[in-house]
């Protein structure tokens, strides 16, 4: 398990405020006995291919319709000079399709293929690149290509960032490598193959192009920028892959786990389902290429140190987009849908010896990948949800009974659907419900309770997508974030029910997006870490290993009328104690932090706050907001704090 620990970006040594004034607010925190433990699970991931999130994204690959498949235009993503084929009995069963290139029968003209990657091909200067193809030569003579990465718009010489020349050999389908090192960054350069020499016929399939410094230093690997904002926020779960695409616009382009195992060369392509969901952002080349898919998600469960959360379709296409009932597999049809379930136990846990534990085995991993969670659809509703549910619970329950299902409310955060599917859900058995909400300002505001009376005796809460968005317009911005952090505290003060929260999207290229806000922002080569993302990483920092009682006046502070827009949690790590304050008002509140007979002194504070509400970071400036980590002093059974006004602090304390 890896728990590196990060550091906010901005780490001063100052003294956070002591407050001298006496102030009119006190917040007992009861440390004479520790509530609920919190969840490893509570804080992690929520990972969807929208906003171009894998391919174009977290997933390294630089080329685009690498193996020739996107069904409008085989050559979508391409440009094919002289003489160039598009043939489909190819070497890979379920990607059939690869070019022929051949002499253009004219000693001044050329042929090849330039690839325009994903709005470009970001390349940095003295990086090594990684190109694969899978070739032949029909005549089983001896051919040779020039690779290229260049800038077309350069003003220079020569396009050509750098090129290397690759002999291709031989009647039978071979894979060949060569490095490119570029002598220039270049955010959006394109990959230039030339057919040279003696010009002899040759085939190429499956071209590749990676950053050989990958995250992990896989091949097949993900963008270590990326990769490593995932790893520094600590996340203990990680759900994967979606949201909406589990499901697919119909049950066709639905996300298919089996699909996205094996060899890269024989994944077959899906089209994505955000390719039009909104029309107004229309990206009509947006396929998976499931290059990332499931061994890839488990790995980097793994190596994040957080709990793997996959979803599966419960035989429902999206019903936001299906209201006809022939859409969905009837619950006659739903036998492959339970068998790919039970199925995906076996892929993560299984020995070497099985069907599935075999495909894994295969792929580098002989070992488990440990899997405990499995959740069946996404935001379904209707009796169509629980009728479907059913018999994958009673199939998950026989096989493995030890794993932990979980169960949808459907897309909203309250009224008819919710308070239908919640006790459907219990009625069930479902272990966990995976509540939605993408709600404004007001709504956040409000629900600083939300959890302190939920039914203890029914299933644990996932907060599975959540994020503040204001009225109208929606972007990432201070206030927002604020928000979210208030909220949380909710959801850390009601540890006992609330298992798992994950931020909703993760990702977003900026060239590329859908949906915003979202968690973590890039280009080609540049990323940066939004506010939001820097609440959640404090949560998960400062997640406690159990709850502690924390109030003002007898009441939980939540934010509600007469509390003066305080938000407020506590939680204890062994000797540590973690109190939270997020004061949502315009004004700087003076508070005493009172634990009674018990006495602490100050290690640490941490303080998130400006003046730029509408504001975020970016990546011109993306340290624009961001945490200040302060020493702080004060000790005793009562230490006065000064909270600014619209912030988030945190306060670490050691019982002494
Ligand atoms: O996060 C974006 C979308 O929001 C998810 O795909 C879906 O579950 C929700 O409606």
């Amino acid at each position: 398990m890896l728990k590196k620990t990060f550091f906010p970006a901005i780490a001063v040594a100052l003294l956070a405020a002591v407050s001298c004034e006496k102030p009119s607010l006190t917040f007992d925190i009861d440390l004479s006995k520790e509530g609920a433990p919190i969840q490893e699970t509570m804080y992690g991931i929520f990972f969807e291919d929208i906003n171009f999130a894998a391919d174009g994204g977290l997933y390294a690959e630089l080329v685009k319709n690498r193996s020739f498949e996107f069904p409008d235009d085989a050559l979508q993503g391409w440009k094919a000079f002289g003489k160039v084929e598009v043939r489909n009995d190819g070497p890979f069963e379920r990607n059939p399709h690869y070019v022929r290139l051949s002499d253009p029968m004219h000693p001044h003209k050329w042929t090849g293929l330039d690839n325009e990657g994903f709005f470009g091909i970001g390349v940095k200067e003295g990086e090594q690149y990684r190109f694969t193809v899978w070739a032949r030569v029909p005549s089983g003579k001896e051919s040779e290509l020039r690779v290229e990465l260049a800038n077309t718009a350069s003003m220079g010489e020569n396009h050509f960032l750098c090129q290397e020349n690759l002999k291709v050999s031989g009647k039978d389908w071979k894979k060949y490598e060569l490095t490119l090192t570029p002598d220039a960054t270049i955010e959006k350069s394109v990959l230039r193959i030339f057919l040279v020499g003696n010009r002899e016929t040759v085939d190429l399939e499956h071209v590749s192009l990676f950053p050989k410094d990958t995250w992990m230093g896989h091949e097949n690997g993900m963008r270590k920028d990326l990769a490593q904002a995932l790893a520094d926020l600590h996340p203990g779960i990680f759900r994967f892959p979606g949201g909406c695409i589990v499901e697919g616009t119909d049950l066709d382009t639905r996300y298919n786990w089996k699909n996205s195992v094996g060899p890269v060369e024989n994944r077959p392509i899906n089209e994505n389902r955000w390719e039009y969901t909104f029309p107004h952002r229309f990206y009509p080349d947006y396929f998976q290429s499931y290059g990332l898919g499931f061994f890839e998600f488990f790995q980097l469960s793994e190596e994040i140190g957080a709990e793997p959360l996959p979803i599966l379709s419960c035989g429902l296409a999206c019903q936001f987009q299906n209201e006809n009932v022939e859409a969905h597999a009837h619950v006659s049809e739903l036998a492959p849908f339970i068998q790919d379930a039970l199925d995906l136990i076996e892929f993560a846990n299984g020995p070497v010896t099985s069907k599935w534990g075999k495909v894994r085995s295969d792929m580098g991993h002989p070992e488990p990948f440990n899997l405990k969670f499995i959740g069946i659809g996404n935001e379904q509703w209707d009796s169509l949800y629980p009728e479907h549910l059913a018999p994958f619970i009673d199939a998950i329950r026989k096989a493995y009974p030890e794993i932990k299902i979980v169960g949808s409310s459907g897309p909203d955060s309250e009224g008819k659907q919710f308070d239908y599917l919640w006790p459907e859900m219990k009625r069930l058995g479902a272990d966990l419900v995976d509540e939605h909400f993408y709600r404004p300002y007001e709504w956040f505001l409000a629900q600083g309770a939300r959890y302190d009376n939920y039914d203890r005796e029914g299933p644990k809460v996932f907060a599975g997508e959540y994020a503040c968005h204001a009225t109208g317009k929606k972007w990432n911005h201070y206030y927002a974030s604020l928000l979210e952090a208030a909220f949380m505290t909710s959801i850390e003060r009601n540890a006992d029910i609330v298992h798992m929260a994950t931020y909703a999207p993760l990702f977003a290229h900026v060239e590329g997006w859908q949906w915003r806000p979202d968690l973590i922002w890039y280009d080609n080569l540049r990323s940066f870490r939004t506010v939001s993302w820097h609440v959640q990483q404090l949560y998960g920092q400062y997640r406690g290993s159990s709850t502690l009682t924390l109030t003002m006046d007898g009441k939980n502070v939540t934010g509600a009328e007469g509390q003066e827009g305080l938000f407020s949690s506590a939680v204890r790590d062994g000797n540590k104690v973690y109190v939270k304050v997020v004061n949502t008002s315009e004004e700087a509140k003076s508070i005493a932090l009172s634990f009674g007979s018990a006495s602490v002194k100050g290690v640490s504070s941490v303080k998130l706050s400006s003046d730029k509400l509408y504001e975020d970071n970016s990546l011109d400036a993306p340290e624009n907001i961001v945490p200040v980590e302060e020493t702080f002093s004060g000790s005793g059974s009562s230490v006065n704090v000064k909270v600014e006004p619209l912030s988030f602090r945190i306060y670490v304390f050691e019982i002494i």
